[in-house]
């Protein structure tokens, strides 16, 4: 992926970068179907949008990436696109482990592993072991992965610890039971990216996005490049983050009438 190596493209970043990006990665099948050809086709064209995303994070000095590249309800597809998705998943990881290492990037994949199959699992946490001290990015990949999911399983384990006496059911509050929840350790996500046209979440990180800035783009996953990714940027630092409070007390200038 040569991170470091490859010189930034000139476009001006803005200056209130996020520091936490969560995207979900829609419209591969689309892609692919209007070229006629497999769905499959177009995932393995989102691998490259992946690696691009990857490089435009570090570019833009982005602190944490969170793709969503497989829910718990893609299980549902027929039978062919999901072992494809399995196959690219586990030569994903055997292609892009070297690249990702030696560029910084510190990998962790946020979901139920429990499902995957032996070989692509031991292969996913040997590369989350060896990447574990990198700094650079923190680069997260939801599989099998569903927001009611990650909230049940946050309740699951507050539950057995009030169980076990380490703490009351009157002392559960949002701040006690957050760091149940997945990348609780990081940033909150600043903002939500959403390509290929659709609006909405779909089960993507619910409890982390609660004031986070989401914006849709139009654009397939596999043609969303270095400038989508900055569109996106610069949108966000044009958007006014009040997080409940009013303009006012958060300095913002005085509407004109
Ligand atoms: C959604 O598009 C995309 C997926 C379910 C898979 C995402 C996978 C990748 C981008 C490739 C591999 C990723 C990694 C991290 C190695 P869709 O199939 O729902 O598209 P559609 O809405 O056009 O049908």
């Amino acid at each position: 992926m040569a991170l470091i190596r490859k010189r930034a493209k000139p476009a001006t970043l803005p200056s209130i970068v996020p520091r936490h990006v969560a995207i979900v990665m829609d419209g591969n099948g689309r892609w692919a179907e209007k070229r006629f050809q497999p769905r499959i086709f177009g995932h393995h064209a989102g691998v490259k949008s992946v690696r691009t995303c990857v490089e435009s994070a570090v570019r833009a000095g982005v602190e944490v990436l969170t793709l969503f590249a497989f829910s718990s309800e893609n299980w549902k597809r027929p039978d062919e696109e999901v072992s494809g998705l399995m196959d690219l998943f586990l030569r994903s990881v055997r292609s892009e482990a070297k690249s990702l290492h030696e560029d910084g990037v510190c990998l962790r994949f946020v979901g139920d592993l429990a499902r995957f199959a032996d070989p692509l699992r031991q292969e996913m946490e040997a590369l989350v072991t060896q990447t574990a001290h990198n700094s650079r990015l923190k680069l997260n990949v939801a599989v099998n992965y569903g927001g009611r999911w990650d909230i049940a399983n946050a309740a699951r384990r507050l539950v057995a610890d009030v169980a076990a006496g380490y703490l009351t059911p009157e002392a559960i509050t949002e701040q006690s039971f957050a760091p149940y929840t997945q990348l609780a350790d990081l940033a909150e996500v600043d903002l939500f990216i959403r390509t290929g046209g659709e609006i909405r979440v779909s089960n993507f990180l619910l409890w982390q996005i609660a004031y986070s800035e989401l914006y849709f783009s139009d654009v397939l996953w596999p043609d969303f490049d270095e400038n989508q990714f900055n569109i996106a940027l610069d949108e966000f630092s044009k958007r006014q983050r009040r997080f409940g409070e009013t303009g006012a007390q958060r300095g913002e200038p005085a509407a004109r009438s």
